[in-house]
């Protein structure tokens, strides 16, 4: 693949002047001089409304982002995508997630192979243990029906399920709880099983390489618990264990039965993951329906995506416009905004969707980029961060571009309290944008009351400069479909700026060092033989061994 050089392009450069004049301005400006920018800088896919007008740029700056986008041939990148190309260069795997959700029945080929039957007998297959499950035909040791699923599994084979199980509660099936152990530390396995029955919990463990030593651990920790009960025969395991893997070797090793094993194909990320069998747990949650709603809300984004002009395209100024601010406007984060209870694993999500994807510096080609990419990904459920880290926010010396998510219907019933959350939401956005100067300030004060010594003193500190970027993004409700939609949406924004920065966003090498060193340190705990402690770390092993009970 050949190295864009778009940071010395003219298109480049003209965007460094950009931000320098966009730098005299403010949004409040910006919507002074064109009264009609919410809705020219809005646009509606699959569903969702993506409201970008509080951005610092203007037309110029969009057309001159779309310019660079077209130098680096992102509309045949996006092709490539699709199509099934081997994007994922290091690891030389096409990065297929998007032929999980498709309705295309058209032959699509990894290494000579249709991967569409597959694809369809793993729906219908999860399909089928939903059904079983839910009909009470799959019973536990003790002839008891399902009514727990445990979900063991880290990274992408946690946080997609879990978040999306979460998002989608008020799917919720009642006769089934999932729940999610991913940590190593056994707390968090131990928490689960502490409320538990043996004889009616089902363990999924979700694992693509089957290597996981989190997960492996904590499978071996459900199947002991399971070994150890009055009257459970090694048999049994079979009627309280699945495996989602592209190993089934070793599931089988495990002692997994193949019947119980669904696949997982090299050409889906982990992270990419939860449209496959590893949503397994999202499935029996919310029932195969709203499963395949899911999908085909995504595929609405996916379609979206690959027909839509780059200027009209929601994936792709939701890239640029980041793209933007790193590289002219010096922002090292993002934030993410839900105004949603059920999305406050959303953030977790995409921490590790862009920050596993594009947190890298080594170009396809393994020269190291010459320009920052990955902004830190961060933020937390409104109004909870309101009365946690808006503060910064609002007057911080950082400049933090973030997005507003946000339904407009609520799945509860109390109707005026979604009203005011929405009210907040809002509020916040504008205070983002419109601020507060001193003489306003003053002028408040002096309305509540205040010695005018009080109100010279105060006024300051209350002043906020506004001009504070964000996108909002609009759900009309938290649905399957919707979801599908956003989580979709935040996939290919990945795909855009890796395609930018001329980087591998489908492989993960960066957190394969820590996993190296864990199995060396082990040693050094198990025993007292200080002699392999590396010196950073004396100190800290000592210690350890003189408090260890
Ligand atoms: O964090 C590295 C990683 O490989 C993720 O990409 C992945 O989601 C997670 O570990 C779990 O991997 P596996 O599914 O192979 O257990």
């Amino acid at each position: 693949m050949t190295a864009p050089t778009f940071t010395s392009s003219a298109t480049y450069q003209t965007l460094q002047q950009q931000a320098k004049i966009l730098a005299n301005t403010s949004l409040s400006a910006l919507f002074t001089h064109h009264p009609q920018r919410a809705s020219l800088f809005s646009l509606e896919g699959a569903g969702l409304l993506f409201d970008y007008s509080k951005n610092l740029l203007d037309t110029t700056t969009l057309n001159l982002l779309i310019d660079l986008a077209d130098s680096v041939s992102l509309p045949q990148a996006i092709e490539h995508y699709f199509s099934g190309t081997k994007i994922n260069s290091t690891e030389q795997r096409a990065a297929l997630h998007t032929a999980l959700r498709s309705g295309n029945k058209q032959a699509l080929y990894v290494d000579g192979k249709n991967i569409r039957p597959s694809i369809h007998a793993t729906l219908e297959k999860m399909g089928f243990i939903c059904d079983q499950i839910q009909d009470g035909i799959w019973r536990g040791f003790t002839g008891k029906p399902i009514t727990d699923v445990v979900n063991i599994g880290i990274g992408g084979a946690d946080l997609g399920p879990k978040m999306a199980s979460c998002a989608l509660t008020p799917y919720h099936q009642p006769s089934l709880t999932c729940h999610f152990v991913s940590n190593m530390d056994g707390s968090d396995i131990h928490a689960a099983l502490a409320k538990l029955c043996p004889e009616t919990t089902l363990f999924i463990v979700s694992s693509k390489t089957f290597t996981t030593v989190e997960t492996l651990t904590n499978a071996h920790t459900a199947k002991q618990w399971l070994l150890q009960q009055a009257h459970f025969h090694p048999s049994d395991l079979d009627k309280h264990f699945i495996a989602i893997t592209s190993q089934p070797d070793k599931a089988i090793q495990f002692g997994i039965s193949p019947s119980h094993i669904l696949p997982l194909w090299d050409w889906v990320g982990g992270r990419f993951s939860v449209w496959s069998a590893v949503g397994l747990p999202l499935a029996l949650s919310i029932g195969m329906k709203h499963f395949r709603a899911f999908l085909q809300g995504a595929q609405q984004m996916d379609e979206h995506f690959r027909t839509q002009p780059l200027r009209q395209n929601m994936p792709v100024l939701l890239g640029l416009i980041s793209f933007w601010y790193t590289h002219f406007l010096n922002a090292k984060t993002h934030a993410i905004l839900p105004y949603d209870h059920h999305l406050r694993y959303l953030v977790s999500y995409l921490q590790q969707l862009e920050m596993e994807s594009n947190g890298k510096q080594k170009k396809h080609n393994g020269e190291q980029v010459a320009y920052t990419t990955c902004p830190i990904i961060w933020g937390d459920v409104g109004t909870n961060g309101q009365h946690a880290f808006h503060q910064l926010l609002h007057q911080g010396t950082h400049l933090n571009p973030l997005d507003f998510i946000v339904a407009i219907n609520p799945h509860h019933p109390y109707t005026e309290q979604h009203q005011q959350l929405f009210a907040h939401c809002l509020a916040q956005s504008h205070a983002f944008v419109v601020g507060c100067t001193e003489e306003e300030a003053a002028h408040k004060l002096r309305q509540r009351g205040l010695a005018e010594t009080d109100i010279k003193r105060l006024s300051p500190h209350l002043v906020m400069a506004g001009n504070r970027p964000h996108n909002i993004i609009l759900l009309p409700k938290l649905t399957p479909a919707h979801l599908g939609a956003l989580i979709a949406l935040y996939e290919h924004k990945v795909f855009v700026l890796g395609t930018l920065w001329n980087i591998n966003s489908f492989d993960q090498w960066g957190v394969e060092l820590g996993k190296e060193f864990a199995i060396k340190l082990l040693p050094a705990l198990q025993s007292k033989d200080a002699s392999d402690i590396p010196a950073s770390l004396s100190s800290v092993v000592h210690y350890y061994h003189r408090h260890k009970t």
